[in-house]
């Protein structure tokens, strides 16, 4: 079975084919950063608008590199949601309506189930069951995973997702958009233990976060230092080495709890955060130290990507799923 996959929830066009038998085919990417950039966030109606220049001709270049046509696939999988309903509306139509025209079924993707599969694409997949941390700049949840479809959400955050705390965190450090990656290289030159900031909600049982106070302590470590005229870019450095430390410090604790609750050893991460190569580092460490194991996805499937949503499509229609002649998109859609 050869299915396209269309990514169009946030700031990227993302397009890919995957087949059974040969894995992934082919891709294509592009972002949207430079667009927002000068706005320091995405603005919705800016990426609808580029989302519907790029998708056509990302769709050509995906077909041409994997020497296809349409009527060669079996199937079209979009991202239904959750995300920004113009651009998702961009990637259903498209989707639903090629889908239509080559006969073959249609399947709306959640995007955070394309998130979670996505390191099965490499060649050192996981085995079901295991725990996922999906970090990105909407989400951040703990979920037991015991199957495709089969998901037990064991905790959440209760305010800000991780990625947006970097990117909130970025924007008071000046460090530009988007903020994670660019926190993440400050940090290199940061002093750590220079600043010890909160680990938030990590005495309290359970599996949920809570990231907001991290962003007001940030703040007013920014304000504080910039009163006493000791700001300078090794302090921010230090800020955002310690702003790091702490947000991956409270997702290992909570990753590292939820495989003892769940007695499972496998934990998978994925989501834009999981880019992050502390974060990555801390859970490989505390896991070797149990006897369990950290899977994640190859960095450019950390973020939004086309393949993820034609990998978790493929999977869906391959189970018999696939969605009705009607557009329709989950702007909010719990998974
Ligand atoms: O999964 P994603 O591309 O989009 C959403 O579905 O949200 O995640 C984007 C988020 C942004 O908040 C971005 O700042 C964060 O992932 N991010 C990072 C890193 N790379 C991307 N956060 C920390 N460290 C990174 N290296
Ligand atoms: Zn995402």
């Amino acid at each position: 079975m050869r299915v396209l996959g269309l990514e169009t929830s946030c700031d990227e066009t993302g397009v890919a084919i995957y087949d059974t038998e040969q894995g992934l085919v082919a891709e294509a990417l592009y972002s949207q950063i430079a667009l927002h950039a000068e706005y320091g966030g995405v603005v919705p109606e800016l990426a609808s608008r580029d989302h519907v220049r790029k998708l056509l001709p990302l769709i050509r270049e995906v077909l041409a590199k994997a020497n296809m046509q349409g009527s060669d696939l079996d199937g079209v999988a979009f991202t239904k949601g959750p995300g920004l309903a113009g651009a998702l509306m961009v990637g259903a139509c498209a989707g639903r309506a090629m889908a239509y025209g080559w006969g073959v079924p249609a399947i709306g993707v959640h995007h955070m189930e394309g998130h979670l599969l996505a390191p099965m694409l490499e060649a050192d997949a996981p085995a079901f069951p295991f725990i996922a941390l999906l970090v990105s700049g909407g989400h951040t949840q703990l979920v037991r995973v015991d199957g495709i479809g089969c998901y037990t959400l064991l905790g959440e955050s209760l305010d800000d997702a991780a990625g947006e705390a970097f990117d909130k965190a970025a924007k008071m450090l000046e460090l530009g958009y988007p903020g994670g990656p660019q926190v993440a290289k400050a940090a290199e030159r940061g002093r750590v233990g220079h600043y010890t900031f909160p680990r938030p909600m990590v005495n309290r049982p359970g599996l949920d976060f809570s990231f907001s106070g991290l962003k007001t302590f940030t703040l007013n470590t920014v304000t504080a230092s910039r009163a006493a005229g000791t700001y300078n870019p090794q302090d921010q450095a230090d800020i955002a080495a310690a702003f790091q430390e702490a947000v991956v410090a409270t997702l290992v604790i909570k990753c590292h709890r939820a495989l003892e609750q769940e007695n499972l050893k496998t934990l998978v991460i994925a989501g834009g955060v999981s880019a992050n190569t502390v974060l990555r580092a801390r859970l490989a460490e505390k896991l070797a130290k149990t006897g369990g194991r950290v899977y994640y996805p190859r960095p450019e499937f950390c973020t939004d990507n086309g393949a993820m949503i034609a990998y978790a499509g493929h999977c869906r229609l391959a189970a018999g799923q696939h969605e009705g002649l009607g557009v329709t998109i989950r702007p909010r859609w719990p998974m």
